[in-house]
């Protein structure tokens, strides 16, 4: 049984993010999709938001499962006994800090590697900041996160604003 951990914010989730949970899902026989804490950022919604979402997202997928984790994705991995972590990179400008990641989480658990998937063409300049700027400014979110959770992130975001 190999076991990958998917982490991020997912603040939320994009199609991005999907692409990269449906290609990863096939290459590991358990993927966990993890929301976790990063210490640069501030999300806009709660991780049993970003939960439910990517719960709603994924519903199609057996072999995915959606988990939190507040401690380090190191200790998660061996927690979980996941060999992989799946990142995906979207341009040349994500390798830096990813590579820094990569690394950093291999001293902590020298078994876990990083894979690292590259965005599919269609996806390079989404992100979940950009879904929430547009939701704040009124645009449309359609084509940028799935479709199941579009009304939800738009009602969350015109409420906060
Ligand atoms: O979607 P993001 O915000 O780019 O994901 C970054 C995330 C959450 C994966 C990263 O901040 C993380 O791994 N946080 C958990 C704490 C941790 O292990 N930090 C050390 C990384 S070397």
């Amino acid at each position: 049984m190999r076991t990958a951990i998917y982490p991020g914010s997912f603040d939320p989730v994009t199609l991005g993010h999907l692409d990269i949970i449906r290609r990863a899902s096939v290459m590991f026989d358990r993927l966990i999709v993890a929301v976790m804490h990063n210490q640069n950022k501030q999300p806009m919604f709660s991780v049993e938001e970003r939960m439910e979402f990517l719960r709603c997202t994924t519903s199609q997928l057996p072999n995915v499962e959606i988990a939190s984790f507040d401690g380090l994705l190191a200790d998660y991995a061996r927690q979980q006994g996941a060999c992989a972590v799946v990142k995906g990179l979207r341009a040349v400008s994500d390798f830096e800090y990813e590579f820094q990641m990569a690394l950093a989480n291999r001293k902590l658990n020298p078994e876990l590697d990083t894979v690292f998937l590259m965005t599919s063409a269609e996806y390079m300049y989404l992100s979940s900041s950009v879904v929430k700027d547009i939701a704040v400014h009124g645009g449309s979110v359609a084509g940028f996160v799935p479709d199941g959770i579009m009304q939800d992130i738009v009602r969350r975001t015109r409420k906060e604003g």
